[in-house]
C-alpha cells in the first residue's frame, strides 16, 4: 500500500511516497486538526516551513497523536528572505524549537531568491553560504538529509560546485498540466528527488473537466489520479487539505494508471 511504501534519497534514507501538505494552514485549530487525522489516516510525513507559521500547531498536532518521533519523517523550510551562514543556523535552530524536536528529516532552501523585491541581484554567493551551514547541520546529525526547493538546474549547479555537495531533494511545482519536465531530468539524473507541491494546482486541478473521464475509467476521483500521476511521474507529492475524507481519499492510491494515459496526462499542457 502506498501509505507504506518510501522512495530512499541518494544518502540511504528513506522518505514517505506521499507528504501532508500544510502551506495556508493558519488558524491554529484547523491545523491541529488537520494534522491529526493525517496522522490518524496514515501519513507519516509531515510538510511545512518556516514561512507556514503553523510549525508550532504541527509540534501540537504530533503531541497530541502519541505517536514516536521516529516514526514520522518531517520537513522545514529555510526562508527565501533569510540568506546566509549564520541566519541559517539561527533560523534552523528556531525552527527546531517551535517543532519541539532536535532534528529534522529534511530541510530545505525555501527558493532561490527573496518572494518579493529580489530585483536583479544575484543570491548564489547567500545561498551557498546557507548551503554551507545546511551540509554542517547534516554532517552533525541535526539533519537527514537536505535540499532545496524552487531550484532550477543553474541554482543547484552553482551549490554543487562551490561545496561538492549534491543537494538529496529538489521539491518544485509539478502537476498534472505542468510536468517541470527540464528541472525534473536534471534532478533525475543528479539522484536529487522531485517532491511535487501543489499537486492538485492549489485546487485549480478540479476546473479541468477532461480529467474526470480518465479518473471515472480508474473509479478514482480527480484528485486521486493527479496524486497518482505524480508518482509514476517519479516525484513525491504533497497534498494539502483540510477535510477528514480529503486527506484519507488523497492517500488511497493503489491503483496503476495505465502507459497510455500517463503518455496523455504527462503531455497536457
Ligand atoms: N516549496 C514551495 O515553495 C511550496 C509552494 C507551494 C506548496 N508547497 C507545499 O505543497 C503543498 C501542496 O500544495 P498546495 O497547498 O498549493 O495545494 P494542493 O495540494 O495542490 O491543493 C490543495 C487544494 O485542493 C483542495 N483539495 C485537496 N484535496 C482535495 C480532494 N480530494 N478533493 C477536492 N479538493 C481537494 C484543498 O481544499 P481543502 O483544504 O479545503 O480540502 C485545497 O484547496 C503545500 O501545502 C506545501 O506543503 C510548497
Amino acid at each position: 500500500m502506498i501509505k507504506n511504501e518510501h522512495y530512499t534519497l541518494a544518502n540511504g534514507i528513506k522518505i514517505p511516497k506521499v507528504g501532508y501538505g500544510t502551506w495556508q494552514i493558519t488558524d491554529k485549530s484547523i491545523c491541529i486538526q488537520g494534522v491529526l487525522w493525517a496522522l490518524e489516516n496514515g501519513y507519516r510525513h509531515i510538510d511545512t516551513a518556516a514561512a507556514y507559521g503553523n510549525e508550532s500547531f504541527i509540534a501540537e498536532a504530533i503531541m497530541q497523536s502519541g505517536l514516536l518521533r521516529q516514526e514520522l519523517f518531517i520537513t522545514s523550510k529555510l526562508p527565501a528572505e533569510k540568506k546566509g551562514y549564520e541566519i541559517a543556523k539561527e533560523e534552523f535552530y528556531a525552527t527546531l524549537a517551535r517543532l519541539q524536536t532536535n532534528y529534522l528529516d529534511l530541510y530545505l532552501i525555501h527558493a532561490p531568491k527573496p518572494w518579493r523585491n529580489a530585483g536583479d541581484i544575484d543570491y548564489t554567493p547567500d545561498n551557498i553560504a546557507s548551503w554551507r551551514a545546511m551540509i554542517d547541520l547534516y554532517k552533525e546529525g541535526k539533519i537527514k538529509a537536505i535540499g532545496v526547493s524552487n531550484f532550477s538546474q543553474k541554482d543547484i549547479e552553482a551549490l554543487i560546485e562551490a561545496t561538492g555537495f549534491t543537494p538529496h531533494v529538489n521539491q518544485i511545482k509539478v502537476h498534472i498540466g505542468h510536468n517541470n519536465l527540464e528541472t525534473k531530468t536534471y534532478c533525475d539524473q543528479k539522484e536529487i528527488l522531485v517532491e511535487a507541491y501543489c499537486p492538485l494546482a492549489s485546487g485549480r486541478i478540479f476546473q479541468q473537466t477532461d480529467l474526470e473521464k480518465t479518473a471515472a475509467k480508474y473509479g478514482v476521483s480527480v484528485a486521486q489520479l493527479s496524486i497518482r500521476w505524480c508518482l509514476q511521474f517519479g516525484t513525491l507529492p504533497l497534498p494539502k487539505s483540510t477535510h477528514e475524507q480529503r486527506i484519507i481519499e488523497n492517500l488511497n492510491l493503489d491503483f496503476t494508471i495505465k502507459k497510455e494515459d500517463m503518455d496523455i496526462l504527462s503531455k497536457w499542457q
